[in-house]
């Protein structure tokens, strides 16, 4: 609506104003018009009066008086009536179309018979009853009276006029002033619209850039056309837009900033609002609480979004004491350190933010550093009590044959024996988690090799009545590129675990194959077997499923560690298959180096 713009009101305003200027002039243009022609007619029927009544004083001939006075009063669209006290005499119509007035009515009219008594000049206007043409009327009629000497005594001699001649003279001015008021009007119309779209159109392209602004396009500018306020409120626009874009950009730029640092951090991070809702989060937060919702929900299919009972706990507590919060928690197997700290609005807590740790990995590694020390210690204990024990008893000379002094000495070189070989494992052991590891990798007819891994065991396992082979689809010739003294120790150990936990009469098979571009080991027994909740834990260093530790059968818990790391250094996989009493597979792969 252009009502409801500001061109509109402002062309609606300048047009009201100047109407209303104009009419209050129209109207006190005429009233002056009117009221200074009356006095004008006025002052010149006096004369006109005057004038008759000296001519009719002065002259013998009163005939000719009477027909100049006539005379003179037509000339100025008047009447004239002589009243004497035998005569009355009224001036012919003429062209003016003058009522016909008779003697009664100068003399029953109470100011004009003050002419005829009272000596003394009357004037008066108004709405006359007179006779037109046999009907009476009324007719608005101004009428001057003087009083006169006659040849009959006393008289007077009344001037009239009717007031339509003066009012059409106002009428003519009435429609020249209308007319001109017209024009003005017109031409106000034009300026004040010419006007108010000067002064709109920069008003109007501003509210469209504001606008513009507002759904956030930054990059319109307002044109300064003019010098005035409007142009620098042009000028303050465009100031105030650079400025806006300016801060949303490095708004923008840190949002991202802070959402790529909260996407990329390995802690979780959660933003709680004042009621304990989830109102942002990163990647690893959704983890914990996804499995917390699957731990400790009747409803597992939670969203990320709702906030669980245990943050929830935790923010009342935070909110309460207006402080940091820790607590600890272990969800699905994973352990977890919450950290929770109030944010502000002024003083009143608005929310909290949220740091989830993921800690599993340091309780492990704290654990197996105990672990590891404990079992160190243990490991290096026994055969030191033994070698202690014996070298008493040699000391002593509590054996009495030479034949028991020599298994006495043969037990301490065992056990020495076993201490060594403890020692160099941990030695390579760490040298490998260190990093510190180098293969020395040969081309080695594979076949062969193999073969003479498990021929070593071919003795034993006939000792322990267990029956060892070999299976393999590999060609004699066949060469690959490998570790020969690492990949051994493997097979080593593999068939050593597997003779080792398989009874009498049991078997032991190992098949060496060519599969997808690897070289495929496995060593399959008929022991005894692993059970599942220890299955995941046999490649852990020192673990062993005796936990009695035992000795005799039991080694050190090393072995398959260290094969697990000979295998991941050839770019390999280690893996196990086990049923318990039904026997233990372990497989192991090899990638073809050369490719062939
Ligand atoms: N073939 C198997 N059958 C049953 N249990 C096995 C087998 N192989 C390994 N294990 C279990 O896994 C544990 C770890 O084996 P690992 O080879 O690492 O240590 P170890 O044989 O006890 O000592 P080391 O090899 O250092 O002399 C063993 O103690 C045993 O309990
Ligand atoms: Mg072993």
């Amino acid at each position: 609506m252009i009502w409801k713009s500001i061109i509109g009101k402002l062309w609606a305003t300048i047009i009201a104003l100047v109407t209303i200027v104009l009419l209050f002039l129209t109207v006190l243009l005429l009233q002056f018009f009117e009221n200074n022609n009356i006095q004008q007619v006025e002052h010149q029927m006096e004369k006109i009066g005057g004038k008759a009544a000296y001519m009719l004083q002065s002259s013998g001939d009163q005939k000719a008086a009477l027909s100049a006075v006539s005379e003179i009063a037509n000339v100025y669209d008047s009447g004239s009536a002589v009243v004497s006290r035998d005569h009355f005499w009224l001036s012919p119509s003429g062209y003016n179309h003058l009522p016909k007035l008779d003697r009664r009515f100068f003399e029953s009219n109470p100011i004009l018979k003050k002419a005829l008594s009272g000596n003394q000049i009357v004037k008066t206007q108004g709405s006359f009853p007179v006779n037109r043409d046999g009907r009476h009327v009324q007719e608005k009629m101004i009428i001057v009276g003087v009083p006169a000497r006659t040849a009959d005594g006393r008289g007077a001699v009344y001037v009239f006029q009717s007031l339509r001649i003066i009012q059409n003279t106002m009428d003519q001015s009435k429609k020249l002033i209308s007319i001109s008021a017209g024009i003005a009007i017109i031409l106000t119309t034009f300026f004040a619209f010419f006007l108010s779209t000067r002064i709109g159109a920069p008003l109007r392209r501003m509210r469209t850039a504001a606008i513009q602004v507002a759904h956030g396009n930054f990059d319109i500018n307002v044109p300064v056309v003019t010098r005035d306020e409007v142009g620098e409120l042009a000028v303050a626009f465009n100031k105030m837009r650079k400025k806006l874009k300016e801060n949303m950009t490095a708004l923008s730029q840190e949002k991202e900033q802070l959402s790529g640092i909260l996407e990329n951090m390995a802690d979780g991070v959660l933003m709680l609002d004042e009621q304990g809702n989830i109102r942002a989060s990163n990647p690893p937060a959704n983890r914990f609480v996804r499995s917390w919702h699957f731990e400790n929900d009747d409803n597992p299919s939670r969203s990320v979004n709702h906030t669980p009972d245990l943050l929830i706990d935790l923010f009342e507590k935070v909110a309460k004491q207006e402080s940091p919060q820790i607590q600890e928690t272990g969800v699905q197997g994973r352990f977890w350190v919450i950290i929770m700290t109030p944010l502000y609005d002024r003083r009143k807590v608005r929310g909290a933010v949220a740091v989830l740790r993921d800690m599993t990995e340091e309780r492990h590694i704290d654990e197996l550093k105990k672990g590891f020390i404990a079992n160190v210690s243990h490991e290096l204990r026994t055969p030191i009590a033994m070698m202690q024990g014996y070298s008493e008893a040699i000391i002593d000379d509590i054996a009495q044959t030479d034949q028991e002094k020599k298994d006495m000495a043969q037990i301490i070189l065992d056990e020495s024996k076993r201490m060594g070989r403890l020692v160099n494992e941990l030695l390579d052991l760490a040298r490998m988690e260190a990093g510190h590891f180098q293969l020395e990798k040969k081309d080695i007819p594979l076949v062969d090799f193999f073969e003479h891994a498990v021929y070593k065991f071919s003795k034993l396992a006939k000792e322990s009545g267990i029956a060892l082979s070999m299976d393999t689809d590999i060609r004699k010739d066949e060469r690959f590129e490998l570790d020969p003294d690492r990949i051994e120790q493997v097979m080593t150990n593999l068939i050593d675990n597997a003779i080792r936990h398989t009874r009498k009469g049991g078997s032991v098979s190992v098949g060496v194959y060519h599969v997808n571009q690897q070289i495929r080991v496995s060593v399959r027994d008929t022991g005894t077997g692993i059970s599942p909740k220890d299955l995941p834990f046999v490649f852990e260093r020192f673990y062993k499923e005796d936990k009695a530790r035992t000795r005799g059968k039991s080694g050190t818990g090393l072995g398959l560690s260290i094969a697990r790391h000979i295998v991941e250094a050839h770019g390999g996989e280690i893996s196990v298959n086990s049923k318990k009493g039904q026997g233990t597979t372990f497989l192991f792969t090899l990638p073809d180096a050369a490719g062939k």
